[in-house]
């Protein structure tokens, strides 16, 4: 796919739902007691993997355009397939998943392709075996197997890695314990907090703060009629092209505006980009919004490791961002990075200096000296990388001589119509 230089991003768009949200809502839906009805499922290749999943588990999933009807099973309703549980590319279906199948009677082989395949999941297996769940991974990676049905026990667990998608696996296999509350205690800033907020809107117990969740153990869920706002990371490519192309003006609406989500618009306010929020109201539990954003000459500055959970998607568009900004910018603590889809630090720096950013990888994240002007452009690969395909389509909005992005169809593991939706309001 070659993304040609662009003039300026003006219109008015919405994208599609929240895809963690969206993964969520279809697995608590699965095991709530009734049927759950879902609007603005953000359908996508992850989304896919999720609803089949649940399909081969037992449970009748049926999508419409952007509806889901979920027929739940309850709480211990999941039947043990006869093959492995394929969770294709999805991270968040696999981690939080398992602690779901910690609670369910048989044993569960949960696999994934090779990007999932090489990233960590003794993050999972360690809290749920002290709970008492029996969970085996494949030296540290997938397949992961579940042996459930043993008896679980409440825990505190204190996070060792910011990640919400072990917070979400231990609070799930907490509904499961014998006694409450299971604790989750985050070390830094407070991780996603979708599953508190969807656990609380089905009757679960639930407290959440920034240093800590704990959920009790629970009889029943209720079923989920909810519609889920657009999400913010598939916003964030259209947010900083609109920021780094002079006289745009774009509107985006009906994000997801969760606090733990948005780092990278107080990040982007902070260098000078002009982003106003108008009609905020709440959707699925959560704050959401328009935005409206505005072309701005950013300067420099460093993201700290206590913001990094609120943007951990949205760094490679950071650095993207930096590159074009007056000064020298850092981003710091985000070795987290290097466990996404692709190893985001090296893939990123790879990517970005080929196309005449000048960014330097450091373990912890990136070092980047920005020059207010266009980068020349170029090649890059996505490395099936679904936010480093997105990453080269702005690249090659505002480079000079656009940019060929290589296995550019990765987006459509959270976002198929990313490429159709841009150039509707590209101006060139
Ligand atoms: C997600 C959490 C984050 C994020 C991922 C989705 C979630 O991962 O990078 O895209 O839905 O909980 P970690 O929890 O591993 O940081």
């Amino acid at each position: 796919m070659r993304i040609a230089p662009a003039a300026a991003l003006v219109g008015d768009v919405a994208v599609p739902g929240t895809k963690s949200i969206s993964h969520r809502a279809l697995l608590f839906g699965a095991i709530a007691d009734g049927v759950s009805e879902i609007r603005g499922v953000g359908w996508s290749g992850d989304l896919e993997s999720t609803a089949n999943a649940l399909r081969a588990l037992g449970v009748h999933v049926e999508s419409n355009g952007d509806e889901a009807r979920v027929q739940g099973v309850g709480l211990r309703g999941l039947r043990a397939p006869n093959g492995p549980v394929d969770c294709g590319n999805a991270g968040t279906l696999m981690r939080v998943i398992g602690g779901i199948l910690a609670g369910q009677e048989g044993t569960f082989v949960l696999t994934g392709d090779e990007s999932l395949s090489s990233r960590p999941m003794e993050r999972i297996a360690e809290p749920l075996r002290r709970m008492g769940a029996r969970v085996e991974t494949t030296d540290g990676h997938a397949p992961v197997t579940v042996d459930g049905g043993a008896p679980l026990h409440p825990i505190s667990y204190e996070l060792p890695v910011a990640s919400a998608q072990v917070k979400s696996c231990v609070l799930l296999a907490g509904l499961y314990a014998d006694d409450g509350p299971t604790v989750v205690v985050e070390r830094g800033s407070q991780t996603r907090d979708h599953t508190e907020r969807l656990l609380q809107l089905m009757g679960a117990r639930v407290q959440s703060s920034p240093r800590q969740a704990a959920v009790w153990p629970a009889e029943r869920l209720k079923p989920l009629a909810l519609e889920v706002p657009g999400d913010f990371s598939s916003a964030a490519p259209l947010i900083v092209a609109a920021t780094l192309l002079s006289g745009s003006e774009l509107r985006i609406h009906g994000v997801n505006l969760n606090p733990t989500r948005t780092g990278l618009v107080d990040v982007l306010e902070r260098m000078g980009a002009r982003i106003a929020v108008f009609n905020r109201r709440t959707l699925a539990g959560e704050p959401a919004g328009d935005l409206e954003v505005r072309s701005a000459e950013l300067v420099a500055t460093t993201v700290s490791a206590e913001e990094v959970p609120s943007m951990i998607d949205e760094l490679p568009l950071f650095v993207l961002a930096a590159g074009m900004a007056r000064g020298e910018s850092a981003v710091e603590g985000a070795q987290e990075l290097r466990a996404k889809e692709s190893n985001r630090i090296e893939s990123v720096t790879i990517s970005l200096r080929t196309l005449g950013i000048r960014v330097q990888e450091r373990h912890d994240g990136f070092g980047v000296r920005g020059i207010p002007t266009r980068p020349k452009g170029g090649g890059m690969a996505s490395a099936g990388d679904h936010r480093l395909a997105m990453l080269g389509a702005v690249a090659g909005l505002v480079s000079r001589q656009g940019v060929e992005v290589e296995d550019a169809e990765a987006v459509a593991i959270s976002f198929p119509g990313f490429f159709d939706l841009l150039q509707s309001v590209t101006r060139r």
